[in-house]
């Protein structure tokens, strides 16, 4: 106890605490004194003793009594208004510091591991950066081998970073840095619970894990909390995004920038392929991976009107939410319309509106736009790619 009061300055808590420990002491005083001050007396016995006559009853006695009771009444007509007054801010600053305590907590989950600087690092920021900017995974892929379009040297090459694959002659496994998004926007994409359920069952057949326990993972309600105040407390404002994508205007540019990489397959180690020339993949722009597929006039049937389409990528889907003609939302499509212009998510929908299931390479298919991926800024885009068999 000392040395707590002696570490942190006294706290409003601890100086009440401390008041009233003194009151009790002075309360247990006064009652021992008066039964020792009782027996020392207790010669005459209490009905024979003389007590005070009306006058002293009467008078001086009354008045004290009531000077008493003026004084007690006094102290709760003070006490209860000063109460009221002060218990709404104490609550208040009561939940602050408990939310600043969890975004704390959060921010050690989220930050690399060191045993003893953080044990209790989940290493967020290894994949999607140190402030959430968004990074990259490194990862071995296992993919149909018609996917891969082998070029100079292929298998053959000494820093192959693709091989056929040992358990079935139709896959091949490559290393690849999978794009890791950033996370301080992902609140102006989703609502906090969709964030809470990707976290909770993590993402499937990417590098992204399940962490909480319904999902397998080792992090209770408690933890994931935390971690959702810290994100909370990281994210841009819709402005602030926005500007980041600003320049961006043609169609196939943003929807490479913002949808392709859960619409289209293999799309989210594209920069893994760029820098490999033994090596290239066939994709199909919006030909569906962890999104439907986007092609074929699908999104037409789905969205007779550009309207009802542009509407359905500025909202999002909800949960068991119906959408255009037919949909069912998960919860998993993100809404852009706090990251995006009108006039951007325009320009997408016409994009998606005459995509075709043509099959090109990778390279091709960035060949036109030079969007840079979210996530694989220059600094991140190969992320310990070099290091291959990891
Ligand atoms: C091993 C790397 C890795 C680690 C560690 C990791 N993630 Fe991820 N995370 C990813 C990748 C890769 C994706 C994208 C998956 C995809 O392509 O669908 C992702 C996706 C996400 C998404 C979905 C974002 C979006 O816009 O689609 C959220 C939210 C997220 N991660 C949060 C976290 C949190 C919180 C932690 C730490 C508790 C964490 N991740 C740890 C690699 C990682
Ligand atoms: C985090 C992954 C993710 C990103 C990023 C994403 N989508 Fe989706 N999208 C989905 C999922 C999952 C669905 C399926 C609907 C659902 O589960 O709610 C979907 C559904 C759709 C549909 C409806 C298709 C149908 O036939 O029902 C359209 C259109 C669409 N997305 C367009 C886009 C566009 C445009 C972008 C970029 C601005 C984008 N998506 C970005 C995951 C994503």
């Amino acid at each position: 106890m000392t040395t707590t009061l002696a570490a942190a300055p006294l706290s409003l808590r601890s100086a009440i605490l401390i008041i009233n420990a003194l009151i009790l002491v002075f309360l247990v005083g006064v009652a021992v004194a008066a039964v020792l001050d009782r027996r020392r007396r207790a010669v005459v016995a209490p009905n024979k003793e003389e007590y005070h006559g009306d006058e002293v009853m009467e008078g001086s006695r009354l008045e004290r009594m009531q000077a008493w009771a003026l004084a007690m009444g006094a102290v709760f007509a003070i006490s209860l208004p000063a109460y009221w007054l002060i218990e709404p801010d104490r609550q208040e600053a009561q939940t602050d510091y408990l939310h600043e305590i969890s975004v704390e907590q959060g921010a050690e989950l989220f930050a690399l591991n060191d045993p003893e600087a953080n044990p209790a690092g989940l290493e967020c920021a290894k994949c999607h950066g140190a402030e959430g900017e968004g990074g990259a995974a490194v990862f071995i892929v296992t993919m149909p081998k018609e996917d891969v379009a082998v070029t100079e040297g292929g298998f053959e090459s000494k820093k192959r970073r693709c091989a056929p694959s040992k358990d079935n002659d139709d896959e091949v496994q490559c290393d690849v840095a999978w794009s890791a998004p950033p996370l301080n926007t992902v609140l102006l994409r989703f609502s906090r619970e969709e964030v809470r359920d990707i976290i909770v069952y993590g993402r499937p057949g990417t590098p992204m894990p399940a962490w909480g326990l319904e999902g397998g993972g080792s992090k209770n309600d408690q933890a994931i909390d935390n971690i959702l105040d810290f994100l909370e407390s990281i994210q841009l404002d819709a402005d602030e995004a926005k500007a980041a994508q600003a320049k961006l205007t043609d169609g196939q540019d943003l929807f490479q920038a913002n949808c392709a990489r859960c619409h289209t397959k293999h799309w989210s180690y594209a920069t893994t392929f760029a820098q490999s020339p033994e090596f290239d993949v066939l994709a199909t722009s919006g030909g569906g991976a962890f999104g439907f597929n986007l092609t074929g006039d699908v999104t037409l049937r789905q969205f007779p009107t550009v309207e009802d389409h542009v509407e359905f990528i500025t909202t999002g889907s909800d949960f068991q939410a119906a959408y255009g003609t037919r949909g069912i939302g998960s919860g998993r499509m993100p809404g852009f319309g706090s990251m995006l212009t009108p006039k951007q998510i325009r320009a997408i929908v016409d994009y998606e509106r005459s995509l075709t299931s043509e099959r090109v390479t990778l390279d091709a298919l960035t060949e036109k736009g030079d969007a840079p991926e979210p996530g694989t800024e220059p600094a991140t885009g190969t992320t310990g790619t070099e290091g291959g068999e990891e």
